[in-house]
């Protein structure tokens, strides 16, 4: 893996989808005994400083990871040099984020399921208005995408 490998998960609110995908990134890396930086955070400043969702926390739980200490953050723009990886959940981060990145920043922008080759293109659909359902499938998603992410960035050191 290439030196100062370290990934942003980024989302709308971070308090359903960018933390499920941080724990799922953070489970993978763990089973792989690998150790990386990584962290998450939201487009939006609604949110800052507050626990994931209920329904994101519950998801997590029931697939063996605790995120209830995680606490919600916005994008800066310090995160463009601190991050090689900025991985958005749908188009509409993916815009923002390409609207805030500072010129020569070495982020590489990209959308999470871009990284699994059947997916590519494709939004983790947004739970927040929906039912508990809804996290199940973003759990899916996320742990899918974190997987092929994981599995790219330990193949080109390879
Ligand atoms: P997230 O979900 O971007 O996956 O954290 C949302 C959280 C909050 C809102 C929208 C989406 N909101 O409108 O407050």
């Amino acid at each position: 893996m290439p030196p100062h490998t370290a990934i942003l998960f980024v989302c709308l609110g971070n308090i359903c989808r960018s933390p499920l995908a941080e724990a799922a990134f953070r489970a993978h890396l763990q089973a792989a005994s690998l150790a990386l930086e990584v962290d998450s955070a939201g487009t939006g400043d609604w949110h800052i400083g507050k626990p994931p969702d209920h329904r994101a926390q519950a998801v997590a739980l029931r697939h063996g990871v605790d995120i209830s200490g995680y606490r919600a953050r916005q994008v800066q723009r310090a995160d463009f040099a601190r991050y090689s990886h900025i991985v958005a959940m749908d188009h509409s981060n993916l815009a923002a984020l390409q609207a805030l990145k500072p010129e020569g920043a070495r982020a590489e922008l990209s959308l999470l399921l871009d990284h699994l080759d059947a997916r590519r293109g494709e939004a983790v659909a947004d739970p927040y208005f929906g039912d508990a359902r809804g996290f199940e499938i973003t759990w899916q998603d996320v742990w899918a995408g974190t997987a092929a992410l994981l599995q790219r960035l330990t193949q080109v050191s390879a």
